[in-house]
Parts: structure tokens; C-alpha cells; sequence
């Protein structure tokens, strides 16, 4: 994958230090790893879709195809975000209310995204930045958080 996005990176002709940032950007990070296999594995598919997007937006694709994979990490995140839910059910966390309306609050911008960038109101580049840094940031703090309680619950249980 990572060489595919240099690729079509280059194509575009971005400064050298553009290319650097995107690649790291589009590859996936420990930090990313929260401990927990199914909502791990889950967000490397999230992940994955996200570099979907910045790789067609690369290569040139059509906006239409853009506006498919956009659509596709919605339906993802939408599956995702109960999936996670159910975990924190079945665990009785009790941020549950919290991080649900984290999560509603993030279904709600990407819709108003697809709309806005369906109406040429803003950039590829703007979608791509503001799903990634919330990926990175959820994960690496809200979702990371859950894990961390799951774990040290086992622990105690195992103790
Ligand atoms: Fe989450």
C-alpha cells in the first residue's frame, strides 16, 4: 500500500515534505493500537478506508468515486461505533453516555461533509483532514481509554 501512495503521490507533484507527511499519515500507527482485538481490528478497516479516500483523491479520481468511498466510511463508522457500543454495554462502562455522543457527533459531521463536498462547498483535502485527525484522536484517546478499563477489569478478575 505504502508504495502505491508514493506513487500516486508524486504524480501529483506535492513538495517532498507534502509526500513525507501524507505517507506517514497514510500508514498505520501503533499509537492507533488499543489493546482490544475486535475494535483494533475493526479500526485498521476504518483506517483502511480513510487511505482509500486520500489514495483516489492522489490518483485523480472522479469526485464520484470520492463521494462512494466518503459514503463508505460513514456506513463503516456507523457499524463500528455499535459495534464498540455493545462492547461497552456488555462491560457496563460507565462513559458509555459520553463516548455515544461522540460518536453521533462524528456520524452527524461526516453527513454534513458528503453534502458540503457533493455541493463544491469544501476540498477533498478538508474531508481527509478532518477524518483523520478524529480517528487519531478518538482512538488514541476515547476508544484507548475503554480498552484500558476492559483490561484492567480482567486483570482484577484474574487476580
Ligand atoms: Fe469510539
Amino acid at each position: 500500500m505504502k508504495q502505491s501512495i508514493e506513487i500516486v503521490a508524486k504524480k501529483r507533484n506535492p513538495t517532498s515534505r507534502h509526500l513525507i507527511l501524507i505517507i506517514q499519515m497514510m500508514t498505520w500507527d501503533q499509537k492507533f493500537e488499543v489493546g482490544h482485538d475486535r475494535i483494533d481490528a475493526e479500526h485498521r478497516i476504518f483506517f483502511g478506508l480513510i487511505v482509500d479516500f486520500k489514495e483516489a483523491q492522489l490518483a485523480g479520481a472522479p469526485k464520484d468515486k470520492l463521494l462512494r468511498i466518503l459514503n463508505e466510511i460513514s456506513k463503516y463508522a456507523e457499524f463500528h461505533f455499535v459495534s464498540e457500543e455493545n462492547i461497552m454495554i456488555d462491560f457496563g462502562y460507565i462513559e458509555l453516555e459520553e463516548h455515544q455522543k461522540l460518536h453521533q457527533q462524528l456520524l452527524a459531521e461526516v453527513l454534513d461533509k458528503y453534502y458540503e463536498f457533493k455541493h463544491d462547498m469544501i476540498h477533498a483535502d478538508g474531508i481527509f483532514d478532518f477524518i483523520f485527525l478524529w480517528f487519531a484522536l478518538h482512538t488514541s484517546r476515547e476508544d484507548k481509554k475503554l480498552a484500558d478499563c476492559i483490561k484492567l477489569d480482567q486483570a482484577q478478575i484474574g487476580n
